[in-house]
């Protein structure tokens, strides 16, 4: 993709992130390029959820240095309110910045709806991507003037995040929200598929069917929902393509790196570090599911915000 493609395809979104990149180049001018470079990419969840994130950011970018942080001491964030949101995410970001990250990746969709411009306020000049604009992009994407189902926590649909972004991207999109709390339980537990998954999936889901509503786009708005994709497209059925935004903000990370002379030079394979507030053990065996990949509780350094 040339480097205009996230110029155009997320003008929604670069406003900040374009003036952001626009200082990091003003900020590596006056930084040894090279230390500038190595530096690792930032990348916050409330808990493990956002590892599916890092999953496609390793995909998209194999040669970058990971550095994760999971507040899994404060999970779930879907349910609380805004200012306790955003006082997490700043917390967390505050932690990130000590570790020298040169981009931060905010792969939480309720704090990516919350308090995405607060963190970028924080982290100027360096850039900030959510996973709430790429997502919606991978949205519109399925076709303009669609009808899209977005499913998240609570606290996403409170504030019309995904709503807003898509209209934003395509003013004939017809947008409604669902929020499925109950379904990042079912992720966390690995109980995402069977009787039980469906069941639930189901119960949510209903209204929608009985309306006769036949979406032509369900957006998985929630770290949580991939686990549950297989489930969720049997429930709604016909021809609806199910979405998520952990690709779309990978390919989105990639190219801001790209123009602001960030991509490491290095042809090593990056490296993973696990951060979390809480909880190694479960940690490892939950968040491996999420990453797909074998954790040890070992493998998790417990840090204070
Ligand atoms: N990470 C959250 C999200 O993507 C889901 C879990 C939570 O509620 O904290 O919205």
């Amino acid at each position: 993709m040339p480097r205009l493609f996230h110029r155009l395809a997320f003008s929604g979104a670069t406003g900040a992130t374009g003036d952001a990149v626009h200082g990091v180049l003003r900020h590596n001018a006056r930084m040894n390029d090279h230390e500038a470079r190595s530096r690792p990419i930032g990348v916050f969840d409330s808990g493990v959820g956002g590892l599916t994130v890092v999953k496609a950011l390793r995909e998209a970018l194999p040669h970058e240095d990971l550095v994760y942080l999971g507040d899994t001491a404060r999970l779930p964030y879907g349910t609380k309110s805004a200012v306790s949101i955003s006082r997490y995410a700043c917390q967390a970001t505050v932690h990130l910045q000590k570790q020298g990250i040169k981009l931060l990746v905010v792969a939480c969709n309720t704090a990516s709806a919350v308090a995405l411009e607060a963190l970028r306020q924080q982290m100027r000049p360096l850039p900030v991507i959510g996973v709430v604009e790429p997502g919606a992009k991978a949205a519109v994407a399925t076709g303009l003037g669609g009808a899209h189902l977005v499913l998240a926590t609570e606290a996403t649909v409170r504030l019309g995040a995904y709503h807003d972004a898509i209209k934003a991207q395509d003013a004939g999109a017809d947008v409604r929200e669902l929020a499925c709390e109950l379904l990042v339980s079912l992720a966390e537990e690995g109980w995402t598929d069977g009787a039980i998954a469906t069941g639930i999936v189901t119960r949510y889901l209903q209204p929608i069917v009985d309306a006769s509503y036949q979406p032509d786009c369900v957006i998985l708005g929630c770290t949580h929902f991939p686990l549950l994709r297989e489930v969720i497209a049997g429930v709604i059925g016909g021809g609806t393509v199910v979405v998520d935004s952990a690709s779309t903000t990978a390919e989105f990370a990639r190219h801001v790196l790209a123009d602001a002379g960030l991509a490491n030079a290095s042809s090593a394979a990056g490296s993973l570090r696990l951060l979390a507030t809480d909880g190694a053990t479960r940690f490892s065996r939950v968040g491996g599911r999420f990453l797909g990949e074998r954790l040890a509780a070992s493998d998790i350094e417990i840090v204070d915000l």
